[in-house]
């Protein structure tokens, strides 16, 4: 029997990166998953091979973490093992632009805001109490190194991650007396397309974040995820902050 076999594992940003990776390597266990995200085709292929791969049961569903209804409502529409949601992972999240603080742009801050802190919020709310009922879960947020440490032109989506920094270390002194583990993954540069993202589709300028040095891959964090859910039930891992070895810091990094 493998590890998390008749486990439930809700993704959000199960479409790309870090999300879709862990979505793979939660199933390599065994554990059934329910995948979310914006892009419903992406999800329908993931589903697919995950289906065809590990033999497990796929629920997908279409969700902007930002609309708080369709959360609410996504969430209440989980009927029979659905609702016995083991563990969350909350990767849905995103950088827009890079910018002073005095020439940002508002409509991506909103943008940054809505996901990473409201978004996890919204779909944390709905979670949590079934969680609780069971006495029993565990929540895993992406955070970032972003939010333990500012850096140039990185303001906002740095203060949305130190919100998720800030709200895990709420999470963890509100359940830890409800049987619930709370872990933050904080990670430093991980190739996805999380730069593509961030400069609406200039692969160009993505592919040279990356360039002169071996970056984290979303594999690395997915590994790193299920061994935190992979820890014996009273171990809870609070916060993991993980790096290239190449990375120094937020702004140190060791191009070739
Ligand atoms: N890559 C890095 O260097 C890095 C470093 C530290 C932390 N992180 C964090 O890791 C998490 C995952 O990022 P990634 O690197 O895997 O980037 P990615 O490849 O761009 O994946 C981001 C995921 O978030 C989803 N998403 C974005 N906005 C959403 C919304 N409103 N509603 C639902 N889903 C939404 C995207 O799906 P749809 O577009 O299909 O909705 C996608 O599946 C993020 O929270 C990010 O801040 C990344």
């Amino acid at each position: 029997m493998k590890s998390l076999q008749n486990k439930i594992v809700f993704i959000t940003g199960a479409s790309s990166g870090i999300g879709r990776a862990a979505a793979f390597a939660f199933a390599g266990e065994g554990a059934d998953l329910i995948i979310a995200a914006r892009r419903i085709d992406r999800l329908k292929e993931i589903e697919l091979e995950l289906k065809k791969k590990f033999k497990i049961d796929v629920l997908t569903i279409e969700l902007d973490v930002r609309k708080k209804a369709d959360v609410k409502k996504a969430v209440q529409s989980f009927k029979g093992k659905w609702r016995k949601i083991d563990i969350l992972l909350n990767s849905a999240g995103l950088a827009r632009g890079m910018s002073k603080i005095q020439e940002g742009d508002t409509e991506q801050w909103d943008e940054m805001i809505d996901t990473n802190v409201k978004g996890l919020l919204y779909v944390s709310r709905e979670v949590i109490p079934l969680m609780t009922e069971r006495m029993e879960g565990h929540v895993i947020n992406l955070g970032s190194i972003a939010g333990h440490e500012v850096y140039p032109n990185g303001n906002v989506y740095c203060a949305s991650k130190f919100a998720v920094n800030g709200i895990s270390r709420a999470m963890r002194v509100d359940l830890y007396d409800k049987n619930i583990r709370v872990t933050t993954i904080d990670p430093g540069m991980v190739e996805t397309e999380f730069s593509e993202v961030r400069f609406s589709g200039d692969k160009e300028k993505a592919k040279k974040v990356y360039e002169g040095f071996t970056c984290l891959n979303a594999q690395d964090i997915a590994d790193t995820i299920l061994w935190c859910a992979l820890r014996p039930a009273h171990v809870n891992i609070s916060e993991v902050i993980i790096m290239s070895t190449a990375q120094g810091s937020t702004m140190l990094l060791n191009r070739k």
